[in-house]
């Protein structure tokens, strides 16, 4: 129940529910929050109609529902909606939409003539179905919170990742930016990690999923070089990076981003790389067939799991990064 005056209300009771896109996230989240899992049974009919029902009271309870953006990533948006619709019908007190990767992240603005802008259209969403607030990971570009009009909290996957990186022997290492836009992310893994910065010139071609690497600003001749990008979704931008690295000079390479969605060719295109680490988060499931042997995988349901119980017990989510 809420209780506490003014226009802040703390809810005591709180509830983790899981879609059906990364069960095994959510089970650690509640594993680090000491938290039963609630249960709801979802699933899909013949005709392919998602239907949800929370099997537990969560009238005025504090509703946190995990549902990361992942494939088949439609799937889980309106599924996603769909829980939020019925945790709104079912009088919970506030519902937050835990998002570990927001898809349709690079669709955030109007660049050409007759195009939506998805990233925002799929806010207007969640706040339509009843979404009080958004917990995410590292948006594709920070600007989209500002297409919410409800609270949102973004973590940011640097801090266990620069983490992991610091107990490695890392020598002669150069963090790499695969384009511009990156440019920010990866200077804070190297400003942490103590490396010197270099930036690729990325050109993507039309609407296709191809990029091309230009040039490279910053020097590399000689050094490991630790490729870091946002996500990873066919990995042509990692090859085409990969490749310009190597022509000028680079002498080993790492890889690492924030969201594996790893698609189509994404997995062979990393083996056929011969790259000396891939270093990823599991924002996104990743299963057998997405693994590679050189593959580490840092947990991020800590993350979450402390700035639900911030968020549920009223303190702040910032001071988690300080
Ligand atoms: C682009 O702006 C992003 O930061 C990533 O570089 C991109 O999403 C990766 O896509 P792909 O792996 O298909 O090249």
């Amino acid at each position: 129940m809420p209780h506490g005056g003014g226009a802040f209300v703390l809810y005591s009771d709180l509830a983790v529910f899981s879609g059906r896109a990364h069960p095994e996230l959510t089970a650690a989240i509640c594993a680090r929050l000491g938290q039963p899992l609630g249960e709801v049974d979802v699933f899909e009919f013949s005709n392919e109609n998602i239907f949800v029902q929370y099997q537990e009271n969560i009238r005025q309870h504090d509703v946190f529902i995990v549902q990361p953006f992942s494939s088949p990533v439609n799937t889980a948006i309106v599924e996603l909606l769909i829980m939020i619709d019925a945790a709104k019908r079912a009088s919970a007190g506030r519902i937050t939409a835990v998002i570990p990767y927001y898809a349709y992240g690079r669709s955030d603005k109007k660049d050409q003539p007759r195009v939506p802008i998805t990233a925002r259209l799929i806010a207007n969403m969640l706040e339509t179905a009843g979404a009080d607030r958004i917990l995410t990971m590292n948006l594709h570009a920070g600007q989209i919170q500002g297409f919410f009009n409800v609270p949102v909290d973004e973590l940011n996957a640097l801090y266990p990742v620069s983490a992991y990186f610091k107990t490695q022997d890392l020598r002669d290492v150069t963090v790499v930016a695969t384009d511009v836009g990156g440019e920010k992310r990866a200077r804070d893994l190297a400003a942490r990690l103590d490396m010197p910065l270099a930036i690729i010139d990325k050109r993507r071609i039309g609407n296709t999923e191809t990029a091309e690497a230009l040039h490279v600003i910053g020097e590399v001749e000689g050094r490991t070089c630790l490729i870091l990008d946002d996500e990873i979704s066919t990995a042509g931008t990692i090859v085409s990076a990969v490749n310009a690295l190597r022509l000028n000079g680079a002498s080993d390479l790492i890889v690492s981003c924030y969201h594996p969605i790893l698609s189509g060719p994404a997995v062979e295109r990393l083996l056929a790389l011969d790259l000396r680490e891939v270093v990823v988060t599991d924002s996104v499931p990743l299963g057998p067939e997405k693994r590679t042997p050189n593959m580490t995988v840092i947990p991020v349901a800590a993350q979450f799991g402390d700035a639900i119980a911030r968020i549920h017990s009223g303190q702040s989510v910032g001071a988690l990064f300080q």
